[in-house]
């Protein structure tokens, strides 16, 4: 119950950086859920989204938001998102709800990323939750073997297709001390579609919500 309140009250926090008349980028998950709740008391102020998932998007639609193509919109002047994990250098780890790429493609077409999450997501060092990687199908059982080789232990995740039509490993027994090194490591292996390390491209505010109230951070 408590989390719900942590979810809700950075979620609350972060429509203080909504610009009124722009057109704003929306991830997924339990806490942007919380976000679009915000958003649909502020619809004067929201001319349109871009959404990073079809479940968002619905739910952006019953709201009232109009969802636009992300090639029509442009440069976005905020978009956001939550996270499953996030460091003192506001570097993240994204893709729990399988989002991933369209979350970093939102990500990397917007001048602001505010992140929201509760206070369980913060770590010392990234790699307690299982990184996700999104893969083609066909490349799973030869980017598993790489990742193994590299000291990960991939699992597929079952009965699950992204957005985008491909698959999920999620790969435990990373201690990620050095972010942006096996982002880049990973997004080079041929068959990878997505890395859930969000650090070469991190938050650029991070909103913790707790049960009472919220702690903001900048990078
Ligand atoms: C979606 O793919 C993820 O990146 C989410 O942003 C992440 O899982 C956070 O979800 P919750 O807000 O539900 O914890």
């Amino acid at each position: 119950m408590s989390i719900d309140f942590a979810k809700r009250n950075a979620a609350q926090a972060a429509l203080k950086y909504l610009v009124p008349g722009e057109i704003l980028g929306v991830g997924t998950g339990s806490t942007v859920n919380y976000f679009i709740e915000g958003l649909a008391a502020r619809k004067a102020d929201v001319p349109g989204a871009v959404s990073s998932s079809e479940a968002s998007r619905a739910r952006l639609k019953a709201a009232g938001i109009p969802v636009v193509d992300l090639n029509s919109a442009g440069t976005l002047a905020l978009y956001v998102d939550g996270a499953d994990e996030c460091d003192a250098h506001l570097r993240l780890i994204k893709g729990g709800g399988g989002a991933l790429t369209r979350e970093k493609i939102v990500a990397a077409a917007s001048r602001t990323f505010v992140c929201i999450v509760d206070e369980s997501k913060r770590v010392q060092v990234l790699g307690k939750f299982p990184l996700p990687v999104e893969v083609l199908p066909m490349a799973r059982s030869y980017v598993a073997r790489e990742l193994v080789r590299r000291g990960g232990r991939p699992t597929l995740r079952e009965g699950f297709t992204t957005d985008n039509g491909n698959v999920i490993l999620d790969v435990s027994g990373f201690t990620i001390t050095d972010p942006v090194a096996l982002e880049t490591e990973i997004n080079l292996m041929a068959g990878v579609v997505c890395v859930g390390l969000f650090a070469r491209r991190p938050a650029d505010v991070l909103l913790v919500g707790n049960s009472t109230g919220v702690r903001e951070y900048k990078r």
